[in-house]
């Protein structure tokens, strides 16, 4: 999960390649690199350890001429994050490529290229490509040969693009299994690993499918050859969300500016799909209407953040639709060969589309056949998942640069409220119930917008959280899942040690580490749960734990010596786990900003995450 970025234009290209790698850091940042293929001939080459902007200071010391070229920002798979192991990388001094993807048989070729005297200077699975290339391109002297007969050669994933001083006109890249776009110009072409590193140039778009293989030339000639090489031609598509959506604005981090963004584009996710008194059914693409009353089961698949809102979605469906839901994450469920009931709705949840976990699940389950239809439920239109998918929902979030996922989160859990009311409807038809959620759902942004009210208070309390190692979250019912973000949002940005249990869980265990030093959070809506929860936050404090609840403000919880109580608005049952995701949001800012962490782009961490 690296970010790439090409350029082929009638001007110099050097700052188009680094703004673009400015927009792609979400993807990875431990170091950062370019070559230029120059116009006299030769190919000059920079590289940084760190993030984007060292690679930028190295650059204004001594710029890279030229008007083709590629660009890498990398988030370490093998090898330690340093400038020998930063992209591009080279074969001699001539050939350079960048590479997004593991290349799984990278030990087998670089022990036959080795052999046959290529020599390695990084501990990257990416220098067999160079050298594969250039072996190639000995032959075929064709940049563009060469490279359809060195992907022939790879096992893993990888989203490359390649540069040859012999050929200064152009560059060529390819894709499987990770993305790569192609942004067209006015006589000019890129190459990218999302739309959003190009916007500054163009607004139309290639996306490029699996085992496709490009060439950019100058003039802006476009050449794309499918898996078996044959030449073919992909649509251009136009990008609607406009650049302002990448600006952090006036807000300090593109964290809090997302939080902030959850009730308009809440709004946006809710935009036509709703009926009078019931979701309308087509909304997931074409035959979708009739398909929701064939459903019998539902398998939903997804990581990280995308995991928890299908861990709230399996209350929900099994409660409101009667469906039996089953939700596993996706890097276990690639490798089970676990058994599909009949008329099995096979679900993938993610921001990106592009996760390669859920990505390869989604492939393990159309190879193993057995499932009704697939369906996406995704934050980026023409991601792979969302192409792969029999059926799909766009979750409208717009883009999400925050490494911490927040509005994809919300609008994932509206979305997939949608998805519930749909299967209602198709077994009901209209009833009370539906149309009491959908009344809910269109008052959502309101409520929302009432929900981020709290930041300032949220933020005094942030103090009590900037010394402690640890945090416990509680929760119980669709509170379970939300306590569980809340723990990872506050690990992923702030290193805090949390975890999160179902609060009816704790005296099986966690209650042993319980103590002063030990806040414990907890989400108490007002529903059937809560007189069950009140129990066991008096087991927290009674052991001497202190108490930060998040409490709708009709709940009988009080303020005392080690508890603090933030108050939520009242909210129907089902909608709370929206509601109550924002103040965990919120507190995981303020403690991150509080211990001055890098809020945005948390070390260790990118936000797309298209390797294994
Ligand atoms: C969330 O804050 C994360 N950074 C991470 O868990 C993320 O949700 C996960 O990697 C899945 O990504 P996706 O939604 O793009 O598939």
């Amino acid at each position: 999960m690296c970010g790439i970025v090409g350029a082929v234009a009638g001007r110099q290209v050097q700052n188009i390649l680094l703004e673009g790698l400015k927009r792609l850091e979400y993807r990875g940042y431990d170091s950062a690199g370019m070559s230029i293929l120059a116009e006299e001939g030769g190919l000059s080459r920079q590289r940084a350890l760190g993030k984007v902007a060292e690679l930028d200071k190295k650059l204004q010391q001594a710029p890279l001429r030229g008007r083709a070229g590629i660009a890498h920002t990398r988030w370490a798979t093998h090898g330690r994050p340093s400038e020998e192991n930063a992209h591009p990388h080279q074969s001699g001094d001539r050939l350079a490529v960048v590479h997004n993807g593991i290349i799984e048989n990278f030990e087998s070729l670089r022990r036959e290229l080795e052999g046959q005297g290529y020599t390695f200077l990084s501990e990257t699975d990416t220098e067999v490509v160079a050298h594969l290339l250039a072996r190639e391109y000995e032959q075929s002297r064709d940049l563009l040969q060469a490279l359809q007969r060195a992907v022939a050669r790879l096992e893993g994933a990888y989203a490359l693009a390649v540069a040859h001083a012999a050929q200064p006109d152009r560059i060529v890249g390819a894709r499987k299994g990770s993305p790569l776009i192609v942004g067209v110009g006015i006589e000019e072409a890129f190459l990218a690993s999302d739309p959003l590193a190009l916007l500054q140039v163009t607004d139309r778009f290639v996306y490029l499918r699996e085992g496709d293989v490009v060439q950019l030339s100058d003039g802006g000639v476009i050449e794309v050859f499918d898996d078996a090489g044959q030449p073919i031609e992909r649509g251009i598509e136009v990008f609607e969300h406009g650049d302002n959506a990448i600006s952090r604005g006036n807000y300090r981090h593109f964290m809090l500016k997302e939080i902030h963004e959850q009730a308009a584009v809440i709004a946006k996710t809710l935009e036509g799909r709703l009926g009078d008194g019931h979701v309308m059914t087509h909304i997931f693409g074409s035959g979708s209407g009739s398909l929701m009353t064939d459903v019998r089961h539902i398998q939903i698949v997804a990581c990280g953040t995308s995991y928890h809102a299908g861990m709230v979605a399996r209350y929900w469906i099994e409660k409101l639709a009667g469906i039996p839901t089953q939700v596993e994450v996706a890097s276990e469920y690639r490798y089970r060969d676990g058994v599909v009931p009949d008329n099995t709705l096979f679900v993938t949840l993610s921001q990106s589309g592009e996760t390669a976990d859920t990505l390869a699940a989604l492939r393990h389950a159309q190879s193993h056949g057995g499932y009704l239809a697939s369906l996406a439920i995704c934050n980026v239109p023409g991601s792979s998942m969302v192409r792969e998918s029999d059926l799909s929902l766009m979750t409208h979030a717009g883009p999400e640069i925050g490494v911490a996922s927040t509005k994809a989160f919300t609008t994932q859990l509206v979305s997939l409220l949608l998805l519930t009311l749909a299967l209602r409807y198709a077994r009901n038809g209209d009833d009370e119930m539906q149309a009491r959620l959908v009344g809910a759902l269109r008052q959502l942004p309101q409520l929302i917008n009432q929900g981020l009210a709290l930041d300032g208070d949220i933020e005094r309390l942030s103090s009590a959280f900037a010394e402690k190692h640890h945090a416990l979250f509680l929760g119980r019912g669709t509170m379970f899942p939300i306590a569980l973000e809340g723990a990872l949002k506050l690990k992923e940005i702030s290193y805090i040690h949390a975890e999160a249990y179902p609060a009816g869980e704790l005296k099986h265990g966690p209650l042993a580490l319980v103590d002063s030093d030990m806040p414990v959070i907890a989400v108490a809506p007002n529903d059937e749960l809560v007189e069950k929860l009140k129990s066991n936050l008096q087991e927290v404090r009674a052991r001497g734990g202190e108490l930060f609840v998040f409490a709708e403000e009709n709940v009988a919880i009080s303020e005392g010596d080690g508890v603090h109580v933030l108050r939520l608005p009242a909210v129907d049952e089902v909608i709370a786990p929206l509601l109550f995701t924002l103040p965990l949001q919120l507190l995981s800012y303020h403690v991150a900003v509080l211990k001055g962490t890098d809020v945005d782009q948390p070390r260790n961490l990118a936000k797309s995450v298209t390797v294994e």
